[in-house]
């Protein structure tokens, strides 16, 4: 069911049961975090390994210090600047975090999603939310609460509907066990509004081997369909044949190729923008009778960063052969 009764989420909740609630990144799937009967309905409703972590949602920084044994200055003094807002700290965590919230690791990952319902709902509980985005896992995140309808429907109770979310792309993430810290997962918050904060910043959001995040597995956040990330005039010609056929999905920056399906992320060329319309964008293509969807790196900076960052990962195509998420 999709609503926007809080009352009705927060019983849920403290009844142990999933609500998917709207953020201004991506929607998530959220429990009660020190629930661990409850935390583990994420993993089973997501399809999700359970050596994949899951991010803690707070209410405010007063309640993130009670769920940590330290808060680095550096830690606390990027919360002060972009808290509310689409950036995760990774801390280490209190005992009263259950271990299957963070994969047996000693850090929790936490933040202050800023969207009016959601924290309207966080600070009338007296419990966090671990929430990792409400998709089947490897798949593109929900960005509508209809997204998380249509595929997790079935499994969850309630949808609180929060609208659109503002930013369209998750939070970014950052550690800081390391000198100076190192950003796991690009997102919402840029490098460079964290540099302007704190100064350099080692980025690492690739990992094969032993990934820090899911984010960081090659192939992530992808639709069914072939993907083909590079130059679309040139990929055009590549797959003329399709085109011909109409099989062959665009997703542009903001230029008009002139194929019949294609989605233009902004015309007027605005990352910011490009990032709301994105996920929604790939879905789109992805649910339309086209074999290949081919797409173009947005301009390197700021949002752009992590917009190339998913696009490469829709690019590396599906993570395992179930094709899940
Ligand atoms: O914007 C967001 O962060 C959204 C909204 C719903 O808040 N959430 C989200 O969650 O993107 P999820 O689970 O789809 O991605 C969280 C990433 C995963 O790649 C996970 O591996 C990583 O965060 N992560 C979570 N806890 C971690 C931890 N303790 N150590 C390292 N990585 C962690
Ligand atoms: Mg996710």
């Amino acid at each position: 069911m999709i609503g926007t009764d809080i009352a009705l989420a927060k019983t849920l909740l403290q009844a142990g049961e999933l609500v998917a609630i709207p953020t201004e990144t991506v929607y998530g799937l959220a429990a009660n975090a020190f629930n661990a009967d409850a935390v583990l309905k994420i993993f089973l409703a997501k399809n999700r390994p359970a050596f994949d972590p899951l991010i803690v949602h707070a209410g405010s920084i007063a309640q993130i210090a009670t769920l940590v044994t330290h808060m680095p200055e550096t830690g606390r003094y990027l919360a002060e600047q972009f808290m509310p807002g689409p950036l995760t700290l990774l801390l280490p965590k209190k005992n009263l975090i259950p271990d299957l919230v963070t994969s047996g690791l000693p850090h929790v990952a936490v933040r202050i999603p800023n969207h009016p319902l959601t924290l309207q709902l966080l600070r009338s509980l007296n419990f966090p939310l671990a929430a990792p985005s409400a998709n089947p896992f490897g798949y593109v995140s929900p960005t509508t609460a209809q997204h998380v309808q249509d595929q997790l429907g079935g499994k969850i109770p309630y949808i609180l509907d929060g609208g659109p979310c503002s930013v369209g792309i998750e939070s970014t993430i950052i550690g800081f066990d390391t000198t100076p810290p190192t950003v796991y997962r690009m997102g919402g918050i840029s490098i460079e509004q964290i540099e302007a904060a704190i100064g350099k910043v080692l980025v690492q959001t690739y990992s094969s081997s032993n990934p820090r995040t899911a984010g960081m597995l090659k192939s992530h956040y992808a639709p069914h369909k072939k993907v083909v990330l590079g130059n679309i005039t040139q990929l055009l010609q590549t797959f003329s044949e399709e085109n011909r056929q109409g099989l062959v999905g665009v997703l542009s920056f903001k230029q008009d190729y002139g194929c019949p399906r294609q989605v233009i992320l902004s015309p007027d060329g605005n990352l910011n923008e490009a990032a709301g319309r994105l996920f929604a964008a790939l879905r789109t293509l992805d649910n339309l009778p086209v074999t290949v969807i081919l797409t173009e790196p947005v301009p390197d900076v700021d949002i752009g960063r992590a917009i190339n960052d998913r696009l490469k990962r829709a690019a590396a195509g599906q993570p395992d052969a179930e094709g899940e998420e």
